[in-house]
């Protein structure tokens, strides 16, 4: 197994320590294992607004996304994964940093609802692709049980 699903399987059985500091150590293991990204983040999905719970990078103006709203919350309405190779094509985007060419998005499912997501951008454009898609939405497999966690404020 990679050993970033094996960190990542840790964490969420770590019960010993608050949910949202798992979820916070769990950005800096998936930043770390993809050191070319430059902000890795989980929202969490409470009532219509997805709610900055942990992230590694640059503070972000865009700690609250309504659904619908930015490529976030667009995932959540198309209820797909997202692979944007370039944000600055996309009329939805929400900038963080101008720096930022492309930008991931991978929703975290738990009992057949959307509880949050996983989102990484980056200063590369096209810097994501399939194998990059699949490994974030295994991460998001992963942490969905712990990011519900934190959803539900447990
Ligand atoms: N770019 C996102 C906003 C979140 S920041 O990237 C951290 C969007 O368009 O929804």
């Amino acid at each position: 197994m990679d050993p970033l699903y094996r960190e990542l399987f840790a964490l969420v059985h770590d019960d010993a320590r608050a949910p949202a500091v798992r979820l916070k150590d769990a950005m800096a293991a998936i930043q770390k294992a993809r050191p070319r990204h430059q902000w890795t983040g989980v929202y969490v999905l409470k009532g219509d607004v997805l709610d900055l719970a942990a992230y590694v990078g640059p503070e972000t103006p865009h700690a609250r996304i309504p659904i619908g709203k930015g490529l976030c919350g667009k995932a959540v309405t198309t209820r797909q994964d997202l692979d944007i190779g370039d944000v600055n094509a996309q009329p939805e985007y929400l900038a963080c940093s101008i720096e930022t060419k492309s930008e991931a998005i991978a929703l975290m499912w738990h009992k057949g609802e959307i509880v949050g997501q996983i989102d990484v951008d980056s200063h590369t454009r096209g810097d994501f692709g399939a194998d990059a898609m699949r490994s974030l939405a295994t991460a998001a497999h992963i942490l969905a049980p712990l990011a519900d966690e934190v959803r539900v404020g447990r």
